[in-house]
């Protein structure tokens, strides 16, 4: 069944208040629910609940036997009265629940995901956003095994019950759609903390763990309070209740889940602690606890009318996320992090089989459209509105965007318009960037005379994307400046609105040949090509004082020479080295901007610029630059080395700096085969005391050909192998390898018995990783594409959206060579005739083969 955003009406009947009465059990849940529905307009339509997986004892409607169906995961009961008090008993077994949607069981937890559809397995409701419940809930479960029994709101009442039982009962305020219910029963331990919001109300906070974890709480939770206070100081948005609980659950189908006032959280983005957490970890939990916590106004207060709305809360609120991690860290290097995400999985994304406006408009499956294009090209948009109206004129809008849909479910067109009237700005034609698809190309050529004149043509091009073949020119704000090439100063800087698909724009009174600085700062989620040669990129690296175009000029450098040495070109290395010889030597530079700056883009992303995608090819001209700049450049990696060697560990912007460009470093001087490199990296392996040192020197052993690789793979697994989380990183580090043996390695580790099939983490650890390993998922063998299609098939079978996740890399055959297409598409034609197939993977893997 297609859903077409075209098809959205209002609901028949609504659902006021909800109570929820659960008798928990791991086998066996009984959940009897209390709806007060109320006719919604004229009409004499049944009511229709949404119900998966049920198994239905007893349905009433105003206290008696009601005539009801069964059918197609819809229950439909016949309502005579325009209000009635409808009641269902249903059971459900949490344990049996490998989806991971509804209730289910995670390590001993009873806990829930709903978003999108998951309340319907719990019990009948009309399963949509739009649809606002004020719910109370009430658990009942043994004392033992659920000492812990939280749901979302405020705690009003708690027991004893017989049998070693006992109670707890919740209510939420607020009204909200039933993906934002919450429970969880367990075995857990808070660490408990407070936030007196500005107004002075005192909120009582909980991030609850098992036992053993509490120790690794403490980042979480200052990140939670940081978020707090930043959403009261950013965008004027105080918390709403008096608890504000987390729970950290190790089987979760992704990131994290932002229920009223119960988030629940992969335990991958909660936990950390120096031993066991990266430093990108450690910002990883960061940003998504703000991201969850943000959510309390963009998407809980503020809801989406229907889910092809879902950029609504999910862009904005990774752009909120976004916003906050740059204010706590450096802004530059978060900058250049984001757009490094956009274009290795949304660029890709849109210009593939599986491409979609980042407002859809039509799905088999919701839970394939929570994707890049919809979450960070859904960000960019908001970031280009905020660029347009400036950070004052933004906060007017979001203001009034807040005060006019506080309590309502609502649309992206809403959102526009409050921008609009808000901002007091036209954003007509901006609307486009919800609709239309692909990834704009734009043309970049400045011309410049004696007389000091110079002329920027730009133009601009969108792709043809499925089911869009005419497209229209979008607004695009382009940050443009021009530097001087004698002098190396800034002789212009302006925003450039292009709003057709051609513009010319005029500069007067330069004094000295002008250079290009274009798309600064990643003014928009567009490719540029601005021609620009070898020696003005190299220029712009040193002397553009726009951070991100800085980085963004070297890495164009290094990326043109890497496509000329795959398309046979002659090697010319130099330009690059002398690059970043000067990057490395510039004292004006933190550490943390060098690492970026002088690391070479990604195979993927050298892939990414290619008619014909030469995986080997690829990774040969990337692997003979860096021993280039290894070997050329030897004694400043040695010293970058030395330099940024710490004593004790320090989560701080300028300590993560330092470990970063360590980690860049060591890899050069393994790469370039200095004699010592390997012995440099084994000391660190052993003498590191945090987890960022220790799995830089490991990912830098197990891409090397040196005898320590396998000691320090062995050393690492014993010392973490009862850590999930760190055991995730031995399965990750050996599937991402760019040895010749990584393809064999991973179908071994697939045999592993620390490997299996229904853990989301640790399926993308091993599988999802190695589908990123360009050269070995692409073997010319095809054995890379027949693994992952086993994978899928297999992981299909208990979780289907885990499974679905799985399925993009391998619509990607139109980007390669006949032989590779060929083998791809025969693997996604083997996986739609599988029977039994889930509608996520068919949706997938259909859309894939085109
Ligand atoms: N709303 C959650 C978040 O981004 C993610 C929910 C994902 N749901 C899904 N079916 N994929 O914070
Ligand atoms: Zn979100």
């Amino acid at each position: 069944v297609i859903v077409r955003r075209e098809d959205y009406r209002p609901p028949d009947w609504l659902v006021p208040e909800i109570a929820l009465d659960f008798d928990l059990g791991a086998e066996r849940t009984r959940v009897r629910a209390r709806l007060k529905v109320a006719r919604n307009g004229a009409h004499d339509r049944p009511l229709v609940l949404d119900a998966e997986g049920l198994t239905l004892v007893e349905v009433t409607v105003d206290g008696e036997a009601a005539e009801h169906r069964l059918e197609d995961e819809r229950l439909t009961i016949t309502v005579s009265t325009a209000a009635a008090v409808v009641e269902t008993l249903v059971e459900i077994g949490p344990r049996a629940n490998t989806q991971l949607m509804g209730l289910y069981e995670s390590g001993g937890i009873l806990c829930t995901q709903c978003e999108a559809e998951g309340f319907r397995r719990i019990t009948p409701f009309p399963d949509r956003p739009d649809v606002l419940s004020r719910f109370t809930v009430c658990m009942a479960a043994d004392k033992a095994v659920y000492p812990v029994l939280l749901s979302n709101g405020d705690p009003v009442g708690a027991g004893d019950l017989d049998g070693g039982r006992h109670w707890a009962e919740w209510r939420d305020p607020f009204p909200k759609p039933c993906y934002l219910f919450a429970l969880v029963a367990g075995d857990l331990v808070a660490n408990r903390d407070s936030f007196v919001t500005a107004s002075g109300r005192t909120v009582d906070l909980g991030i609850w763990v098992r036992e053993p974890d509490l120790s690794k709480t403490a980042h979480a939770m200052a990140a939670l309070k940081a978020s707090m206070k930043w959403d009261e100081e950013t965008y004027g948005r105080e918390y709403d209740l008096a608890v504000f609980n987390i729970v950290a659950v190790s089987d979760f189908n992704f990131g994290a889940m932002e229920n009223k006032g119960l988030n629940i959280f992969n335990s991958r983005y909660i936990l950390a602690d120096a031993e066991t957490a990266t430093d990108a970890d450690f910002d990883a939990v960061a940003g998504v606890v703000a991201h969850e916590y943000f959510h309390n106004w963009s998407g809980n207060r503020i809801t989406c009318r229907d889910w092809f709305q879902l950029s609504l809360k999910e862009g904005f609120t990774v752009f909120r996320d976004q916003q906050f991690s740059a204010d706590m860290g450096s802004r530059a290097v978060k900058r250049i992090e984001d757009v490094r995400v956009l274009r290795a999985a949304q660029f890709p994304e849109d210009g593939g089989p599986l491409a979609h406006p980042v407002r859809p408009e039509s799905y088999i499956e919701i839970s394939n459209f929570y994707t890049a294009t919809v979450y960070n090209k859904g960000a960019e948009l908001i970031r280009m509105m905020h660029t347009i109206l400036g950070p004052e004129r933004f906060r007017a809008g979001t203001d009034l965007y807040f005060s006019r849909h506080d309590g309502e479910a609502a649309t992206c067109e809403d959102f526009v318009r409050a921008m609009e009237e808000g901002g007091g700005i036209d954003l007509s034609r901006f609307r486009l960037w919800y609709s239309q698809a692909g990834t704009p190309r734009i043309r970049a050529a400045l011309a410049s005379d004696d007389n000091g004149a110079a002329t920027l043509t730009l133009s601009q091009q969108v792709p043809a994307t499925p089911g869009q073949t005419e497209k229209q020119p979008m607004p695009i704000p382009l940050k443009v400046a021009l530097f001087g090439a004698d002098s190396g100063t800034k002789l212009e800087e302006r925003l450039v609105m292009l709003e057709e698909e051609r513009a010319e724009i005029a500069f007067s009174g330069l004094l000295e040949r002008p250079v290009l600085s274009i798309n600064r700062d990643f003014s928009a989620p567009v490719v540029v090509e601005a021609g620009r040669d070898l020696a003005d990129l190299a220029f712009l690296s040193a002397h553009d004082d726009n951070a991100f175009a800085r980085y963004e000029a070297m890495q164009q450098l290094m990326l043109d020479t890497l496509l000329r040495a795959v398309s046979g070109g002659p090697a010319d290395h130099e330009p690059v080295i002398a690059a970043v010889r000067e990057t490395l030597a510039n004292p004006a530079l933190d550490h943390a901007f060098i690492a970026e700056a002088v690391l070479l883009p990604s195979e993927s992303f050298v892939g990414d610029h290619l008619a014909v995608v030469d995986p080997d090819a690829i990774r040969a001209a990337r692997e003979a630059l860096r021993v280039a700049l290894g070997s050329a450049l030897e004694g400043q990696w040695r010293a970058a080395y030395s330099a940024t060697a710490a004593n004790r560990f320090e989560y701080s912007p300028a300590a993560k700096g330092a470990r970063r460009l360590r980690s860049v470093a060591l890899g050069y001087l393994l790469g370039a085969g200095a004699e010592d490199a390997a012995k440099l990296a084994m000391r660190q392996f052993e003498d590191a005391d945090n987890m960022t040192d220790r799995q830089g020197a490991l990912t830098a052993l197990v891409n090397s050909g040196a005898a320590e690789r396998n000691t320090a793979l062995a050393g690492f697994y014993d010392r973490y192998r009862r850590d999930p989380l760190v055991l995730d990183k031995w399965f990750t580090v050996q599937a991402l390898s760019t040895r010749d043996d990584a393809l064999e390695a991973v179908e071994a580790l697939a045999r592993h018995p620390d490997f299996t099939l229904s853990n989301p983490n640790r399926m993308r650890a091993l599988v999802g990783a190695f589908a990123a390993n360009q050269r070995a998922f692409h073997d010319v063998s095809g054995r890379g594409y027949r693994f992952l299609a086993d994978m899928i098939l297999a992981v299909d079978r208990l979780n289907p959206q885990t499974a679905a996740r799985l399925v993009p890399p391998l619509g990607r055959w139109r980007r390669f060579d006949e032989g590779r297409a060929a083998l791809m598409r025969a693997e996604l034609e083997r996986i739609v005739a599988a029977p039994g197939l889930s509608k996520d993977v068919f949706e997938q893997a259909s859309k894939s083969l085109g």
